[in-house]
């Protein structure tokens, strides 16, 4: 029989993020499958509920042996803890169009090979970049929802996942100011997801918006999400969904408006928390990573990664800097 502790371990692993443990509901789960793993314990559609710890385990009655559970619970959660702390937050790097070649991407993926980082190059350099990384993931800036056939320029999901893609940017504000829809958006998202790449959706409001207070903010986004989850059953996609709140007025500071500046750690923390809310009640969402982007630099990284709830970043300029680059990565790491 397995231990416990390789249960939880290879439960870990084989959860679908990069930084996956983030709230008890998570928590629950890895615990309920590693005792499944490691005690014989069938599933059933018959689940006996027990509370420990604050969380809930789900384990069939006849199988449920008391002192034998609360044990391995136990030992569970506290290598979890461990685990969980061990973990950063997780950092998406957005080169956008740059570097301008290949040898200026390798060093630049070279050195910012990091766990719970995420590397998202422009497609020629794809192949080399993904040579280098041993520990970050490659990610693409954006993909075609269909398949194959006359699409020119475009890229499929499929191709992606085949150049060793983990995870894809999806309704970048720099796309949804070239003309990409909210119904393009939605096409891309369920094919990304129906192929198996983690989604990294941005959503974010326009200065004219921001300027008419938080109720259009929440509005506006409210109005996003529908329109880009729609028709998804986002039950079984949950944990491959990640939201990055980027404001647009403080994307790149200022290149859309010329009173650009990064949102103040307080509000982004008050829309990530609004935002994590929001998803839950409105699609069951629970597991999924919230992040902020925008303009963050050495300079404001600490504010925004120490706010509570707040899972990770996504860094464009900053991404370039190499650095500054590890220095944000380093304090996403102790935050
Ligand atoms: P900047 O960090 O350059 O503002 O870009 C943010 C962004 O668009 C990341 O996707």
């Amino acid at each position: 029989m397995r231990s416990i502790r390789e249960c939880v371990d290879s439960e870990c692993d084989s959860i679908s993020r990069v930084r996956p443990l983030t709230d008890q509901g998570m928590v629950a789960q890895v615990i309920s499958h590693a005792l499944v793993r490691c005690g014989g314990i069938h599933r059933s559609v018959t689940l006996y509920s027990l509370s420990f710890g604050g969380s809930n385990f789900h384990v069939h009655p006849r199988t449920y042996v008391h002192g034998f559970l609360q044990k391995q619970i136990k030992t569970a959660i506290i290598i979890l803890t461990k685990k969980i702390k061990s973990m950063g937050k997780i950092i998406i790097a957005n080169w956008k169009m740059n570097p301008q070649n290949e040898k200026n991407a390798v060093k630049l993926a070279c050195q910012s090979d990091f766990l719970n980082v995420v590397i998202a190059p422009p497609f020629p350099f794809f192949g080399a970049v993904k040579k280098v990384l041993k520990k970050a993931k490659l990610g693409a800036q954006d993909m075609f929802w269909e398949e194959q056939g006359a699409y020119t320029g475009e890229i499929s999901p499929r191709m992606l996942k085949k150049l060793g893609a983990h995870y894809v940017i999806i309704g970048h504000s720099e796309r949804r100011a070239l003309g990409e829809t909210d119904t393009i958006v939605n096409k891309k998202v369920v094919a990304a997801l129906k192929t198996g790449l983690k989604v990294i959706l941005c959503i974010g409001e326009p200065r004219q918006v921001r300027n008419k207070g938080l109720t259009a903010v929440k509005n506006f986004i409210s109005k996003q999400f529908k329109a880009d989850l729609k028709g998804l059953n986002l039950k079984s996609y949950n944990s491959k969904l990640t939201i990055a709140y980027e404001p647009v007025w403080a994307v790149s500071l200022g290149r859309y408006d010329k009173h650009g500046k990064s949102d103040t750690p307080e509000n982004a923390g008050y829309m990530i928390q609004w935002i994590k809310k929001f998803l839950n009640s409105r699609f069951l969402i629970r597991n999924s990573m919230v992040l902020y982007g925008g303009s963050v630099n050495l300079k404001n990284a600490k504010s925004f990664l120490g706010l509570e709830g707040i899972d990770g970043a996504l860094v464009g300029g900053a991404s370039l800097r190499i650095n500054e680059f590890k220095k944000i990565i380093r304090i996403s790491q102790s935050n």
